[in-house]
Protein backbone atom coordinates (compact mmCIF):
# COMPACT_ATOMS: atom_id res chain seq x y z
CA UNK A 1 0.00 0.00 0.00
CA UNK A 2 2.71 2.05 0.37
CA UNK A 3 6.67 2.08 -0.88
CA UNK A 4 9.50 4.25 1.79
CA UNK A 5 12.70 5.09 0.02
CA UNK A 6 16.04 6.47 1.49
CA UNK A 7 17.58 9.26 -0.39
CA UNK A 8 20.97 10.17 -0.17
CA UNK A 9 22.09 13.93 -1.35
CA UNK A 10 25.46 15.48 -1.65
CA UNK A 11 25.82 19.25 -1.74
CA UNK A 12 28.39 21.11 -4.12
CA UNK A 13 30.37 21.58 -0.23
CA UNK A 14 30.60 17.52 -0.87
CA UNK A 15 28.68 17.65 2.98
CA UNK A 16 26.67 14.65 2.49
CA UNK A 17 22.78 14.19 3.93
CA UNK A 18 20.42 11.98 4.29
CA UNK A 19 16.10 11.46 4.16
CA UNK A 20 13.14 9.61 3.56
CA UNK A 21 10.54 9.67 1.05
CA UNK A 22 7.13 7.47 1.31
CA UNK A 23 4.69 6.95 -1.37
CA UNK A 24 1.01 5.88 -1.12
CA UNK A 25 0.20 3.12 -3.85
CA UNK A 26 -3.58 3.74 -4.48
CA UNK A 27 -5.10 0.67 -6.37
CA UNK A 28 -7.36 2.30 -9.23
CA UNK A 29 -10.64 0.71 -10.94
CA UNK A 30 -9.99 -1.95 -13.66
CA UNK A 31 -9.75 -0.74 -17.22
CA UNK A 32 -11.69 -1.99 -20.31
CA UNK A 33 -9.11 -1.53 -22.41
CA UNK A 34 -8.60 -4.21 -25.43
CA UNK A 35 -6.20 -6.84 -25.20
CA UNK A 36 -3.98 -7.40 -28.02
CA UNK A 37 -6.00 -10.75 -28.97
CA UNK A 38 -9.37 -8.53 -28.90
CA UNK A 39 -7.61 -5.77 -31.07
CA UNK A 40 -7.03 -8.04 -33.85
CA UNK A 41 -10.95 -10.16 -33.29
CA UNK A 42 -12.51 -6.28 -33.65
CA UNK A 43 -10.56 -5.24 -36.53
CA UNK A 44 -10.77 -8.57 -38.63
CA UNK A 45 -14.95 -8.31 -37.47
CA UNK A 46 -15.10 -4.91 -38.65
CA UNK A 47 -13.21 -5.65 -42.16
CA UNK A 48 -15.35 -8.43 -42.47
CA UNK A 49 -18.69 -6.42 -42.28
CA UNK A 50 -17.61 -3.22 -44.15
CA UNK A 51 -16.74 -6.12 -47.14
CA UNK A 52 -20.59 -7.13 -46.51
CA UNK A 53 -21.91 -3.92 -46.52
CA UNK A 54 -19.31 -3.49 -50.05
CA UNK A 55 -20.96 -6.81 -51.77
CA UNK A 56 -24.66 -5.30 -50.66
CA UNK A 57 -24.08 -2.38 -52.89
CA UNK A 58 -22.41 -4.24 -55.47
CA UNK A 59 -25.41 -6.62 -55.53
CA UNK A 60 -28.51 -4.98 -54.98
CA UNK A 61 -27.30 -0.97 -55.99
CA UNK A 62 -29.13 0.21 -52.51
CA UNK A 63 -30.25 4.24 -53.01
CA UNK A 64 -33.01 4.93 -50.44
CA UNK A 65 -32.21 7.26 -47.80
CA UNK A 66 -33.08 4.33 -44.95
CA UNK A 67 -30.85 1.77 -46.53
CA UNK A 68 -28.22 4.12 -47.25
CA UNK A 69 -28.27 5.34 -43.81
CA UNK A 70 -28.04 1.77 -42.12
CA UNK A 71 -24.79 0.88 -44.29
CA UNK A 72 -23.21 4.16 -44.08
CA UNK A 73 -24.01 5.36 -40.56
CA UNK A 74 -25.47 2.83 -38.64
CA UNK A 75 -22.98 0.37 -39.39
CA UNK A 76 -19.54 2.74 -38.09
CA UNK A 77 -21.66 3.90 -35.69
CA UNK A 78 -22.29 0.48 -33.81
CA UNK A 79 -18.25 -0.22 -33.90
CA UNK A 80 -17.56 3.22 -32.37
CA UNK A 81 -19.73 2.13 -29.98
CA UNK A 82 -17.93 -0.64 -29.13
CA UNK A 83 -14.88 1.40 -29.16
CA UNK A 84 -16.12 4.00 -26.83
CA UNK A 85 -17.00 1.14 -23.95
CA UNK A 86 -13.37 0.21 -24.17
CA UNK A 87 -12.75 3.43 -23.15
CA UNK A 88 -11.03 4.78 -26.27
CA UNK A 89 -12.18 7.81 -26.24
CA UNK A 90 -15.63 8.99 -27.76
CA UNK A 91 -13.87 11.48 -30.78
CA UNK A 92 -11.30 9.43 -31.82
CA UNK A 93 -13.42 5.98 -32.02
CA UNK A 94 -15.98 7.62 -33.87
CA UNK A 95 -13.38 8.94 -36.34
CA UNK A 96 -11.30 5.88 -36.82
CA UNK A 97 -14.89 3.92 -37.29
CA UNK A 98 -16.82 5.78 -39.89
CA UNK A 99 -13.11 6.56 -41.86
CA UNK A 100 -12.23 2.86 -41.77
CA UNK A 101 -15.38 2.11 -43.21
CA UNK A 102 -15.98 4.16 -45.72
CA UNK A 103 -12.60 3.79 -46.88
CA UNK A 104 -13.04 0.61 -46.56
CA UNK A 105 -15.71 0.40 -48.98
CA UNK A 106 -13.96 2.97 -51.45
CA UNK A 107 -10.65 0.24 -51.30
CA UNK A 108 -12.70 -2.81 -51.91
CA UNK A 109 -14.20 -1.11 -54.74
CA UNK A 110 -11.19 0.20 -56.36
CA UNK A 111 -9.65 -3.25 -55.86
CA UNK A 112 -12.29 -5.06 -57.40
CA UNK A 113 -12.48 -2.57 -60.59
CA UNK A 114 -9.10 -2.91 -61.69
CA UNK A 115 -8.55 -6.48 -60.78
CA UNK A 116 -8.46 -9.18 -63.36
CA UNK A 117 -11.32 -10.62 -61.99
CA UNK A 118 -13.67 -7.67 -63.18
CA UNK A 119 -15.58 -8.79 -66.30
CA UNK A 120 -14.65 -5.68 -68.55
CA UNK A 121 -10.94 -6.10 -67.44
CA UNK A 122 -9.92 -7.39 -70.46
CA UNK A 123 -11.02 -3.92 -72.94
CA UNK A 124 -9.20 -1.32 -73.06
CA UNK A 125 -9.73 2.36 -71.68
CA UNK A 126 -8.99 5.09 -69.49
CA UNK A 127 -7.52 4.34 -66.34
CA UNK A 128 -9.39 6.78 -64.33
CA UNK A 129 -12.97 5.31 -65.73
CA UNK A 130 -12.33 1.90 -64.53
CA UNK A 131 -12.15 3.50 -60.94
CA UNK A 132 -15.45 5.28 -60.69
CA UNK A 133 -18.11 6.78 -62.85
CA UNK A 134 -17.43 10.36 -61.64
CA UNK A 135 -14.05 10.76 -63.69
CA UNK A 136 -16.82 10.59 -66.86
CA UNK A 137 -19.29 12.79 -65.16
CA UNK A 138 -16.35 15.71 -64.70
CA UNK A 139 -15.95 14.75 -68.45
CA UNK A 140 -19.87 15.25 -69.18
CA UNK A 141 -19.64 18.29 -67.00
CA UNK A 142 -17.45 20.15 -69.30
CA UNK A 143 -20.14 19.62 -72.30
CA UNK A 144 -16.88 17.45 -74.15
CA UNK A 145 -17.65 14.20 -74.05
CA UNK A 146 -18.68 13.39 -77.41
CA UNK A 147 -15.29 14.73 -78.29
CA UNK A 148 -13.51 12.90 -75.40
CA UNK A 149 -15.09 9.39 -76.24
CA UNK A 150 -14.23 10.34 -80.11
CA UNK A 151 -10.62 10.99 -78.99
CA UNK A 152 -10.52 7.76 -76.65
CA UNK A 153 -11.70 5.55 -79.89
CA UNK A 154 -8.54 6.50 -82.21
CA UNK A 155 -6.71 5.86 -78.78
CA UNK A 156 -7.79 2.49 -77.77
CA UNK A 157 -9.86 1.07 -80.97
CA UNK A 158 -13.12 0.07 -81.61
CA UNK A 159 -14.64 -1.04 -77.86
CA UNK A 160 -13.29 1.01 -74.60
CA UNK A 161 -13.99 0.75 -71.56
CA UNK A 162 -15.62 4.25 -70.27
CA UNK A 163 -16.79 3.55 -66.80
CA UNK A 164 -16.51 0.93 -64.39
CA UNK A 165 -19.46 -1.25 -65.73
CA UNK A 166 -19.36 1.27 -69.05
CA UNK A 167 -18.33 0.29 -72.98
CA UNK A 168 -18.45 2.92 -75.51
CA UNK A 169 -18.42 0.97 -79.42
CA UNK A 170 -17.64 2.73 -82.93
CA UNK A 171 -18.42 -0.13 -85.06
CA UNK A 172 -21.88 0.17 -87.67
CA UNK A 173 -22.49 -3.74 -86.81
CA UNK A 174 -23.24 -3.27 -83.29
CA UNK A 175 -25.91 -0.85 -84.05
CA UNK A 176 -29.35 -4.07 -84.77
CA UNK A 177 -27.63 -5.99 -82.25
CA UNK A 178 -28.22 -2.82 -79.72
CA UNK A 179 -30.57 -0.58 -80.37
CA UNK A 180 -32.69 -3.02 -82.69
CA UNK A 181 -35.80 -4.95 -82.27
CA UNK A 182 -33.98 -7.96 -80.86
CA UNK A 183 -31.56 -5.95 -79.39
CA UNK A 184 -30.79 -4.43 -75.99
CA UNK A 185 -33.16 -3.01 -73.35
CA UNK A 186 -32.69 0.86 -71.54
CA UNK A 187 -30.96 0.81 -68.16
CA UNK A 188 -30.92 2.52 -65.15
CA UNK A 189 -28.91 5.59 -67.11
CA UNK A 190 -33.09 6.35 -67.99
CA UNK A 191 -34.67 6.18 -64.66
CA UNK A 192 -32.84 9.08 -64.10
CA UNK A 193 -35.12 11.36 -66.39
CA UNK A 194 -38.15 10.70 -64.90
CA UNK A 195 -39.55 13.51 -64.93
CA UNK A 196 -42.07 13.47 -62.34
CA UNK A 197 -41.71 11.67 -59.32
CA UNK A 198 -42.40 8.01 -59.65
CA UNK A 199 -43.97 8.66 -63.54
CA UNK A 200 -41.61 7.67 -66.45
CA UNK A 201 -41.83 9.68 -69.59
CA UNK A 202 -41.81 7.50 -73.03
CA UNK A 203 -38.01 8.35 -73.11
CA UNK A 204 -37.07 6.86 -69.37
CA UNK A 205 -39.17 3.44 -69.65
CA UNK A 206 -36.70 0.64 -69.82
CA UNK A 207 -39.31 -2.39 -69.63
CA UNK A 208 -39.90 -2.63 -73.60
CA UNK A 209 -43.73 -3.96 -73.10
CA UNK A 210 -44.40 -1.15 -71.26
CA UNK A 211 -42.65 0.96 -73.95
CA UNK A 212 -44.33 -0.55 -76.63
CA UNK A 213 -47.99 0.76 -75.20
CA UNK A 214 -46.94 4.21 -74.13
CA UNK A 215 -45.62 4.51 -77.41
CA UNK A 216 -48.51 3.73 -79.15
CA UNK A 217 -50.34 6.95 -79.02
CA UNK A 218 -47.06 8.78 -80.03
CA UNK A 219 -46.88 6.58 -83.02
CA UNK A 220 -50.45 8.05 -83.70
CA UNK A 221 -48.98 11.23 -83.04
CA UNK A 222 -46.43 10.65 -85.67
CA UNK A 223 -48.00 8.59 -88.61
CA UNK A 224 -48.67 10.37 -91.92
CA UNK A 225 -52.67 11.81 -91.37
CA UNK A 226 -51.26 13.98 -88.25
CA UNK A 227 -48.76 15.16 -89.72
CA UNK A 228 -50.43 16.62 -92.62
CA UNK A 229 -52.70 18.31 -89.94
CA UNK A 230 -49.66 19.95 -87.62
CA UNK A 231 -48.95 21.60 -91.42
CA UNK A 232 -51.38 24.19 -90.40
CA UNK A 233 -49.45 24.69 -87.02
CA UNK A 234 -46.18 24.70 -88.49
CA UNK A 235 -46.71 27.31 -91.50
CA UNK A 236 -48.33 29.40 -88.50
CA UNK A 237 -45.17 29.61 -86.41
CA UNK A 238 -42.48 29.64 -89.39
CA UNK A 239 -44.65 32.36 -90.81
CA UNK A 240 -43.81 34.03 -87.30
CA UNK A 241 -40.53 33.29 -87.53
CA UNK A 242 -40.37 34.84 -90.98
CA UNK A 243 -42.23 38.34 -89.81
CA UNK A 244 -39.85 38.65 -86.44
CA UNK A 245 -37.30 38.31 -88.67
CA UNK A 246 -38.10 41.15 -91.19
CA UNK A 247 -38.75 43.49 -87.64
CA UNK A 248 -35.30 42.31 -86.31
CA UNK A 249 -33.44 42.86 -89.75
CA UNK A 250 -32.21 46.30 -89.39
CA UNK A 251 -29.52 44.36 -86.84
CA UNK A 252 -27.13 42.06 -86.73
CA UNK A 253 -29.50 38.90 -85.85
CA UNK A 254 -28.28 35.97 -84.00
CA UNK A 255 -30.09 33.13 -86.53
CA UNK A 256 -29.24 30.30 -83.49
CA UNK A 257 -31.55 32.44 -80.89
CA UNK A 258 -34.12 32.70 -83.58
CA UNK A 259 -34.24 29.14 -83.98
CA UNK A 260 -34.56 28.59 -80.81
CA UNK A 261 -37.13 30.77 -80.27
CA UNK A 262 -39.00 29.08 -83.68
CA UNK A 263 -38.26 25.83 -81.54
CA UNK A 264 -39.74 26.24 -78.23
CA UNK A 265 -42.66 28.56 -79.74
CA UNK A 266 -43.67 25.31 -82.11
CA UNK A 267 -43.01 22.67 -79.38
CA UNK A 268 -44.76 24.82 -76.92
CA UNK A 269 -48.11 25.13 -79.49
CA UNK A 270 -48.03 21.04 -80.63
CA UNK A 271 -47.36 19.75 -76.66
CA UNK A 272 -49.73 21.65 -74.57
CA UNK A 273 -51.32 24.79 -76.87
CA UNK A 274 -49.41 27.44 -75.70
CA UNK A 275 -47.54 30.09 -76.89
CA UNK A 276 -43.88 30.91 -75.24
CA UNK A 277 -43.86 34.49 -76.63
CA UNK A 278 -40.67 33.86 -78.03
CA UNK A 279 -40.63 35.00 -82.05
CA UNK A 280 -43.00 37.73 -80.98
CA UNK A 281 -40.89 39.12 -78.58
CA UNK A 282 -37.53 38.45 -80.33
CA UNK A 283 -36.72 36.82 -76.62
CA UNK A 284 -36.31 34.41 -73.81
CA UNK A 285 -38.77 36.12 -72.60
CA UNK A 286 -40.21 33.96 -70.50
CA UNK A 287 -36.79 32.05 -69.77
CA UNK A 288 -38.02 29.01 -70.33
CA UNK A 289 -35.19 28.22 -73.12
CA UNK A 290 -32.75 29.32 -70.13
CA UNK A 291 -34.84 27.04 -67.79
CA UNK A 292 -34.60 23.87 -70.13
CA UNK A 293 -30.58 24.45 -71.05
CA UNK A 294 -29.85 24.45 -66.82
CA UNK A 295 -32.66 20.69 -66.93
CA UNK A 296 -30.86 19.10 -69.50
CA UNK A 297 -27.32 19.77 -67.53
CA UNK A 298 -29.14 18.23 -64.77
CA UNK A 299 -30.90 15.26 -66.55
CA UNK A 300 -27.29 14.20 -68.56
CA UNK A 301 -25.25 14.33 -65.10
CA UNK A 302 -27.86 12.65 -63.07
CA UNK A 303 -28.10 10.10 -65.92
CA UNK A 304 -24.65 9.10 -65.41
CA UNK A 305 -25.05 8.78 -62.02
CA UNK A 306 -28.55 7.59 -61.46
CA UNK A 307 -29.03 7.83 -57.87
CA UNK A 308 -28.57 11.63 -57.84
CA UNK A 309 -31.83 12.13 -59.17
CA UNK A 310 -33.93 10.87 -56.33
CA UNK A 311 -32.14 13.57 -54.69
CA UNK A 312 -32.28 16.31 -56.73
CA UNK A 313 -35.97 15.43 -57.42
CA UNK A 314 -36.05 16.21 -53.39
CA UNK A 315 -34.60 19.63 -53.93
CA UNK A 316 -36.59 22.67 -53.40
CA UNK A 317 -38.90 24.15 -56.53
CA UNK A 318 -36.69 26.91 -57.26
CA UNK A 319 -33.39 25.18 -57.06
CA UNK A 320 -34.23 22.40 -58.84
CA UNK A 321 -34.86 23.06 -62.76
CA UNK A 322 -36.76 19.76 -63.39
CA UNK A 323 -38.93 20.73 -60.45
CA UNK A 324 -39.53 24.35 -62.09
CA UNK A 325 -40.00 22.67 -65.75
CA UNK A 326 -42.85 20.47 -63.71
CA UNK A 327 -44.31 23.66 -62.87
CA UNK A 328 -44.51 25.26 -66.12
CA UNK A 329 -45.94 21.84 -67.64
CA UNK A 330 -49.08 21.92 -64.95
CA UNK A 331 -50.10 25.38 -65.50
CA UNK A 332 -49.86 25.01 -69.36
CA UNK A 333 -51.81 21.54 -69.43
CA UNK A 334 -54.87 23.35 -66.62
CA UNK A 335 -54.83 26.05 -70.07
CA UNK A 336 -54.94 23.80 -72.56
CA UNK A 337 -57.56 21.30 -70.75
CA UNK A 338 -59.95 24.53 -69.96
CA UNK A 339 -59.47 26.02 -73.35
CA UNK A 340 -59.26 23.43 -75.34
CA UNK A 341 -57.33 23.57 -78.78
CA UNK A 342 -59.05 23.99 -82.79
CA UNK A 343 -55.93 21.78 -83.85
CA UNK A 344 -55.51 17.83 -83.31
CA UNK A 345 -51.75 18.70 -82.04
CA UNK A 346 -49.82 16.68 -79.99
CA UNK A 347 -51.41 17.39 -76.73
CA UNK A 348 -54.92 15.64 -78.55
CA UNK A 349 -53.11 12.73 -79.34
CA UNK A 350 -51.36 12.57 -75.85
CA UNK A 351 -54.82 12.73 -74.35
CA UNK A 352 -56.16 10.11 -76.30
CA UNK A 353 -58.95 12.84 -77.26
CA UNK A 354 -59.88 10.06 -79.84
CA UNK A 355 -60.42 7.01 -76.97
CA UNK A 356 -58.23 4.88 -78.99
CA UNK A 357 -56.79 3.32 -75.92
CA UNK A 358 -58.43 0.97 -73.22
CA UNK A 359 -57.23 2.87 -70.92
CA UNK A 360 -57.21 6.76 -71.05
CA UNK A 361 -53.56 7.54 -69.80
CA UNK A 362 -53.53 9.17 -66.26
CA UNK A 363 -52.56 13.37 -65.98
CA UNK A 364 -49.08 12.51 -65.13
CA UNK A 365 -48.59 10.78 -67.57
CA UNK A 366 -49.64 12.97 -70.19
CA UNK A 367 -47.70 15.73 -68.20
CA UNK A 368 -44.44 14.17 -68.06
CA UNK A 369 -44.94 13.04 -72.20
CA UNK A 370 -45.75 16.89 -72.86
CA UNK A 371 -42.48 17.87 -70.79
CA UNK A 372 -40.27 15.26 -72.71
CA UNK A 373 -42.18 16.84 -76.05
CA UNK A 374 -40.69 19.96 -75.40
CA UNK A 375 -37.15 19.07 -73.88
CA UNK A 376 -36.73 16.65 -76.92
CA UNK A 377 -38.06 18.25 -79.46
CA UNK A 378 -37.23 21.99 -79.18
CA UNK A 379 -33.52 21.87 -78.77
CA UNK A 380 -33.17 19.47 -81.14
CA UNK A 381 -34.58 20.83 -84.15
CA UNK A 382 -33.18 24.60 -83.13
CA UNK A 383 -29.78 22.93 -82.89
CA UNK A 384 -30.37 21.10 -86.30
CA UNK A 385 -31.22 24.22 -87.91
CA UNK A 386 -28.34 26.52 -86.55
CA UNK A 387 -25.95 23.73 -87.60
CA UNK A 388 -27.48 23.94 -91.17
CA UNK A 389 -26.91 27.73 -91.59
CA UNK A 390 -23.50 27.54 -90.19
CA UNK A 391 -22.48 25.11 -92.72
CA UNK A 392 -24.17 27.14 -95.28
CA UNK A 393 -22.21 30.47 -94.28
CA UNK A 394 -18.79 28.22 -93.67
CA UNK A 395 -19.45 26.82 -97.50
CA UNK A 396 -20.98 29.46 -100.42
CA UNK A 397 -20.78 27.02 -103.32
CA UNK A 398 -23.25 24.58 -101.23
CA UNK A 399 -25.37 27.98 -99.96
CA UNK A 400 -25.67 28.96 -103.83
CA UNK A 401 -26.25 25.70 -105.15
CA UNK A 402 -29.57 24.99 -102.23
CA UNK A 403 -30.85 28.59 -102.61
CA UNK A 404 -31.35 27.39 -106.95
CA UNK A 405 -32.63 24.07 -105.63
CA UNK A 406 -35.47 26.55 -103.64
CA UNK A 407 -35.77 29.17 -106.37
CA UNK A 408 -36.16 26.57 -108.86
CA UNK A 409 -39.46 24.75 -107.42
CA UNK A 410 -40.84 28.02 -105.47
CA UNK A 411 -40.05 30.76 -108.44
CA UNK A 412 -40.80 34.21 -107.08
CA UNK A 413 -44.37 34.63 -105.83
CA UNK A 414 -44.41 31.02 -105.58
CA UNK A 415 -45.44 29.91 -101.90
CA UNK A 416 -42.54 28.33 -100.36
CA UNK A 417 -44.53 26.61 -97.73
CA UNK A 418 -46.19 24.30 -99.85
CA UNK A 419 -45.38 21.05 -97.82
CA UNK A 420 -46.20 18.75 -100.41
CA UNK A 421 -43.00 19.64 -102.71
CA UNK A 422 -40.30 19.55 -100.04
CA UNK A 423 -39.93 15.74 -100.09
CA UNK A 424 -38.91 15.96 -103.52
CA UNK A 425 -35.70 18.53 -103.47
CA UNK A 426 -32.28 15.95 -103.20
CA UNK A 427 -30.57 18.86 -102.56
CA UNK A 428 -31.76 19.96 -99.38
CA UNK A 429 -32.28 16.20 -98.09
CA UNK A 430 -28.84 16.22 -99.18
CA UNK A 431 -27.61 19.19 -96.92
CA UNK A 432 -30.19 18.43 -94.26
CA UNK A 433 -28.43 14.87 -94.27
CA UNK A 434 -24.58 15.87 -94.03
CA UNK A 435 -25.81 18.53 -90.87
CA UNK A 436 -27.16 15.61 -89.27
CA UNK A 437 -23.99 13.65 -90.32
CA UNK A 438 -21.09 16.16 -89.39
CA UNK A 439 -23.30 17.51 -85.73
CA UNK A 440 -25.85 15.30 -85.02
CA UNK A 441 -28.02 16.98 -82.26
CA UNK A 442 -27.54 14.21 -79.75
CA UNK A 443 -23.98 13.75 -80.40
CA UNK A 444 -23.15 10.90 -77.63
CA UNK A 445 -24.64 7.10 -78.47
CA UNK A 446 -27.52 6.22 -76.52
CA UNK A 447 -27.15 3.80 -73.78
CA UNK A 448 -28.48 0.38 -73.31
CA UNK A 449 -27.58 -2.33 -71.03
CA UNK A 450 -27.51 -6.53 -70.99
CA UNK A 451 -29.41 -8.16 -68.70
CA UNK A 452 -27.94 -8.97 -65.15
CA UNK A 453 -27.99 -12.95 -66.12
CA UNK A 454 -26.93 -13.00 -70.11
CA UNK A 455 -24.13 -11.67 -71.66
CA UNK A 456 -24.76 -10.10 -75.78
CA UNK A 457 -23.00 -10.49 -78.49
CA UNK A 458 -22.76 -6.95 -80.45
CA UNK A 459 -21.50 -7.39 -83.92
CA UNK A 460 -17.40 -8.63 -83.51
CA UNK A 461 -17.83 -8.34 -78.60
CA UNK A 462 -18.81 -10.11 -76.27
CA UNK A 463 -20.70 -7.67 -74.04
CA UNK A 464 -20.79 -9.10 -70.25
CA UNK A 465 -24.09 -9.25 -67.63
CA UNK A 466 -24.93 -5.88 -66.55
CA UNK A 467 -22.49 -3.85 -68.82
CA UNK A 468 -24.08 -0.74 -70.07
CA UNK A 469 -22.97 -0.37 -74.00
CA UNK A 470 -23.40 2.90 -75.92
CA UNK A 471 -22.77 3.11 -79.70
CA UNK A 472 -21.34 6.63 -80.73
CA UNK A 473 -22.89 8.11 -83.04
CA UNK A 474 -20.57 11.10 -83.60
CA UNK A 475 -17.45 8.62 -84.04
CA UNK A 476 -19.63 6.35 -86.03
CA UNK A 477 -20.19 9.07 -88.35
CA UNK A 478 -17.20 10.57 -88.67
CA UNK A 479 -15.82 6.84 -89.54
CA UNK A 480 -13.92 6.69 -92.77
CA UNK A 481 -15.02 3.15 -92.89
CA UNK A 482 -18.13 4.49 -93.00
CA UNK A 483 -18.65 7.65 -95.17
CA UNK A 484 -15.36 8.17 -97.47
CA UNK A 485 -14.30 10.25 -99.19
CA UNK A 486 -13.99 13.56 -96.41
CA UNK A 487 -15.58 12.15 -93.76
CA UNK A 488 -14.65 15.22 -91.69
CA UNK A 489 -16.00 17.28 -94.18
CA UNK A 490 -19.68 19.15 -95.23
CA UNK A 491 -19.84 17.72 -98.78
CA UNK A 492 -23.41 17.11 -99.41
CA UNK A 493 -22.86 15.26 -102.32
CA UNK A 494 -22.04 12.14 -101.21
CA UNK A 495 -25.95 12.24 -100.46
CA UNK A 496 -27.26 11.92 -103.86
CA UNK A 497 -27.07 8.96 -106.55
CA UNK A 498 -24.45 10.09 -108.95
CA UNK A 499 -22.13 8.40 -111.40
CA UNK A 500 -19.07 10.24 -110.52
CA UNK A 501 -18.79 12.72 -107.62
CA UNK A 502 -16.86 16.16 -107.98
CA UNK A 503 -14.73 16.85 -104.60
CA UNK A 504 -14.93 20.14 -103.31
CA UNK A 505 -11.11 20.54 -104.92
CA UNK A 506 -12.37 19.75 -108.17
CA UNK A 507 -11.32 16.27 -108.44
CA UNK A 508 -13.47 13.81 -109.22
CA UNK A 509 -14.52 10.09 -107.89
CA UNK A 510 -16.43 7.25 -109.27
CA UNK A 511 -19.03 5.91 -107.68
CA UNK A 512 -17.33 3.07 -106.89
CA UNK A 513 -14.82 4.25 -104.30
CA UNK A 514 -17.74 6.54 -102.42
CA UNK A 515 -18.70 4.72 -99.25
CA UNK A 516 -21.80 5.69 -97.87
CA UNK A 517 -23.05 3.27 -94.92
CA UNK A 518 -26.82 4.20 -94.43
CA UNK A 519 -26.39 1.49 -91.29
CA UNK A 520 -23.89 3.73 -89.43
CA UNK A 521 -26.27 6.78 -89.91
CA UNK A 522 -27.92 7.36 -86.82
CA UNK A 523 -28.74 10.57 -85.94
CA UNK A 524 -32.31 9.67 -84.49
CA UNK A 525 -30.97 6.46 -83.20
CA UNK A 526 -32.39 3.23 -84.48
CA UNK A 527 -34.98 0.39 -83.54
CA UNK A 528 -38.28 0.60 -81.31
CA UNK A 529 -37.06 3.43 -79.26
CA UNK A 530 -35.48 5.60 -81.82
CA UNK A 531 -36.62 9.28 -82.36
CA UNK A 532 -40.56 9.32 -82.48
CA UNK A 533 -40.91 12.53 -83.92
CA UNK A 534 -38.10 12.45 -86.71
CA UNK A 535 -41.05 13.07 -89.59
CA UNK A 536 -42.29 15.84 -87.92
CA UNK A 537 -38.34 17.07 -87.31
CA UNK A 538 -37.56 17.23 -90.91
CA UNK A 539 -40.97 18.53 -91.69
CA UNK A 540 -39.74 21.81 -89.69
CA UNK A 541 -36.14 21.50 -90.79
CA UNK A 542 -37.50 21.80 -94.60
CA UNK A 543 -40.23 24.13 -94.18
CA UNK A 544 -38.03 26.68 -91.99
CA UNK A 545 -35.07 26.32 -94.35
CA UNK A 546 -37.49 26.32 -97.46
CA UNK A 547 -39.47 29.81 -96.55
CA UNK A 548 -36.03 31.49 -94.76
CA UNK A 549 -33.58 31.16 -97.98
CA UNK A 550 -36.32 32.11 -100.36
CA UNK A 551 -37.16 35.41 -98.05
CA UNK A 552 -33.11 36.27 -97.17
CA UNK A 553 -29.99 36.67 -98.68
CA UNK A 554 -27.87 35.66 -95.22
CA UNK A 555 -24.48 37.10 -94.90
CA UNK A 556 -22.44 36.46 -92.06
CA UNK A 557 -21.72 39.25 -89.79
CA UNK A 558 -18.25 40.64 -89.85
CA UNK A 559 -15.48 39.58 -87.64
CA UNK A 560 -17.34 36.19 -86.63
CA UNK A 561 -14.74 33.70 -86.59
CA UNK A 562 -16.33 30.33 -87.86
CA UNK A 563 -13.81 28.08 -85.78
CA UNK A 564 -15.73 29.46 -83.02
CA UNK A 565 -18.62 28.06 -83.47
CA UNK A 566 -17.62 24.05 -82.99
CA UNK A 567 -15.55 25.10 -80.34
CA UNK A 568 -19.09 26.75 -78.91
CA UNK A 569 -20.94 23.61 -78.67
CA UNK A 570 -21.51 22.06 -75.23
CA UNK A 571 -22.80 18.38 -75.20
CA UNK A 572 -25.20 18.02 -72.29
CA UNK A 573 -27.46 14.66 -74.22
CA UNK A 574 -28.76 17.17 -76.12
CA UNK A 575 -25.91 20.16 -77.49
CA UNK A 576 -26.42 23.60 -76.32
CA UNK A 577 -24.46 26.09 -78.96
CA UNK A 578 -22.81 29.67 -79.09
CA UNK A 579 -24.25 32.65 -81.43
CA UNK A 580 -24.22 32.82 -84.85
CA UNK A 581 -24.77 36.33 -85.84
CA UNK A 582 -25.61 37.16 -89.41
CA UNK A 583 -26.67 40.17 -91.76
CA UNK A 584 -30.60 39.28 -93.75
CA UNK A 585 -31.22 41.46 -97.13
CA UNK A 586 -34.88 40.18 -98.17
CA UNK A 587 -35.10 38.95 -101.69
CA UNK A 588 -38.83 39.39 -102.86
C1 LIG B 1 -33.42 17.05 -85.54
C2 LIG B 1 -34.24 16.81 -84.56
C3 LIG B 1 -34.20 15.61 -83.66
C4 LIG B 1 -33.18 14.73 -83.41
C5 LIG B 1 -31.79 14.72 -83.99
C6 LIG B 1 -33.69 13.77 -82.44
C7 LIG B 1 -32.95 12.71 -81.93
C8 LIG B 1 -33.45 11.77 -81.05
C9 LIG B 1 -32.70 10.67 -80.53
C10 LIG B 1 -31.24 10.36 -80.87
C11 LIG B 1 -33.51 9.96 -79.71
C12 LIG B 1 -33.16 8.71 -78.91
C13 LIG B 1 -32.83 9.16 -77.49
C14 LIG B 1 -32.53 8.02 -76.58
O1 LIG B 1 -32.87 6.87 -76.84
O2 LIG B 1 -31.92 8.32 -75.54
C15 LIG B 1 -34.78 10.63 -79.70
C16 LIG B 1 -35.87 10.21 -78.96
C17 LIG B 1 -37.06 10.88 -78.93
N1 LIG B 1 -37.40 12.00 -79.64
FE1 LIG B 1 -36.24 12.97 -80.96
N2 LIG B 1 -34.97 14.08 -82.14
C18 LIG B 1 -35.34 15.19 -82.87
C19 LIG B 1 -36.56 15.82 -82.86
C20 LIG B 1 -37.67 15.40 -82.16
C21 LIG B 1 -38.97 16.02 -82.23
C22 LIG B 1 -39.36 17.21 -83.09
C23 LIG B 1 -39.76 15.36 -81.36
C24 LIG B 1 -41.21 15.67 -81.13
C25 LIG B 1 -41.81 15.68 -80.04
C26 LIG B 1 -38.97 14.30 -80.75
C27 LIG B 1 -39.40 13.41 -79.79
C28 LIG B 1 -38.68 12.35 -79.30
C29 LIG B 1 -39.20 11.40 -78.33
C30 LIG B 1 -40.57 11.43 -77.69
C31 LIG B 1 -38.19 10.47 -78.10
C32 LIG B 1 -38.24 9.24 -77.19
C33 LIG B 1 -38.64 8.03 -78.03
C34 LIG B 1 -38.72 6.74 -77.26
O3 LIG B 1 -38.06 6.58 -76.25
O4 LIG B 1 -39.47 5.86 -77.71
N3 LIG B 1 -37.70 14.36 -81.26
N4 LIG B 1 -34.72 11.72 -80.53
Amino acid sequence: RSLSYICYETSLSGQASKYTNTIMIVPRAPLHVLSPLDLSVTQLSFVFTSLVVYWIFKRYEPSSPLSLSVLLLAVPGLYACLLISHQLGVVYSVFVSYAAHWCLLVLFTIAYRVSPFHPLASYPGPPPARISKFWLVWIVSQGKEYLYLHDMHRRYGDIVRIGPNELSIRHSHAVLPVLGAKGLNKGSFYTARQLLNGVNSLLSISDPVEHAVRRRPWNRAMNTVALKNYEAIVRSKVEELIRGLLRAQAEIIDISAWMSYFGYDFMGQMAFGTDFGMLKTGSDNQGVWRLMEKGTLAFSLMSHVPWSGKWIARLPLGSNPVGMLRQIAWDNVARRIQQGSPHRDLFHHLMDEDGMEPIKPSMPIVLSDGVLAIIAGSDTTSTALSHLYYFLLRHPPVHNRLRQEIDSIFPSGEDPLAFGKHADMPYLGACINETLRLLPPVLDGVPRSTPSDKAAIVGPFVIPPNTTVMVQTYSLHRDPRNFHPLPDTFWPDRWLVQDQYILPSGDSIKAEELILNREAYIPFSFGPANCVGKNLALMELRAVTCAFLHKFDMTVAKGFNFDTWEENILDYGVTTRGSLPVNLKTRY
